[in-house]
């Protein structure tokens, strides 16, 4: 049994008390991983943003809402996780400046200054101990082996599940898992339940391999 923590949905970034900037994410794929990790016995703590989704029961979940939010969480449940998944679609920009008062409307175009966010996988892969393993997501419309073994490298992932933006609110999926060296450890093609069983069936040899 194995200690999984993963990230799911989005994330929001709010402007003003009432308008927000996000990413489209269903949360569907993390339930599909989370049930796929508890079929298969392991303990699952999911980490979500705001979705409108139910999570299988059986694993713990902790609802957030910003990114800051998702990776103060995260951060905290770390270090006693075998295997963190960060499926999530973290919002990766956010506003310099938050109102605390509504924005009225004046006409004029509004200019909007962003700044990225933290990236929650890429701070969880620099700090992961020797037998940690961290699993990313990469959604690319172009170049998706090369930009996502790029991300695998850059976050210092153990592996990188690489979708196609038809994943996007859809109950199908299409993905190659990368292992480090750009090696195609496997690929799988149809309900986001399916595609995640061959996900934590990868993750799982891996991690037991690792943990031998
Ligand atoms: O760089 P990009 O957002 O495409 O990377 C995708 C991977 O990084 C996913 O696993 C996603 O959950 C994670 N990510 C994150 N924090 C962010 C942005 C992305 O954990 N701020």
């Amino acid at each position: 049994m194995a200690r999984i923590l993963l990230t799911s949905g989005p994330t929001r970034q709010y402007l003003d008390p009432v308008r927000y900037i996000t990413n489209a994410s269903s949360g569907r794929m993390g339930a599909a991983i989370g049930q796929a990790a508890l079929d298969l016995g392991h303990e699952v703590k999911i980490v979500s943003g705001p979705v409108f989704i139910d999570y299988p029961v059986g694993c713990q979940t902790y609802p957030v809402v910003t990114t800051e939010d998702m990776h103060r969480q995260v951060a905290e449940l770390f270090p006693d996780c075998d295997c963190f998944i960060g499926v999530a679609a973290p919002c990766d920009y956010m506003p310099r400046r938050v109102l605390d008062h509504k924005l009225t409307k004046t006409g004029e175009p509004l200019q909007l200054e962003l700044i990225e966010t933290v990236d929650i996988v890429a701070s969880m892969g620099a700090i992961k101990k020797n037998r940690q393993y961290v699993v990313g997501f990469a959604l690319e419309t172009e170049d998706r082996r090369f930009r996502a073994i790029a991300k695998m490298q850059r976050k210092c992932c153990d592996l990188i599940v690489s979708n196609s933006e038809a994943a996007i609110d859809s109950q199908l999926n299409n993905v190659e898992i990368l292992a480090p060296g750009g090696i195609t450890v496997a690929c799988a093609e149809g309900s986001k339940q399916e595609v995640a069983r061959v996900i934590m069936q990868v993750v799982q040899e891996r991690l037991l391999q690792a943990n031998l």
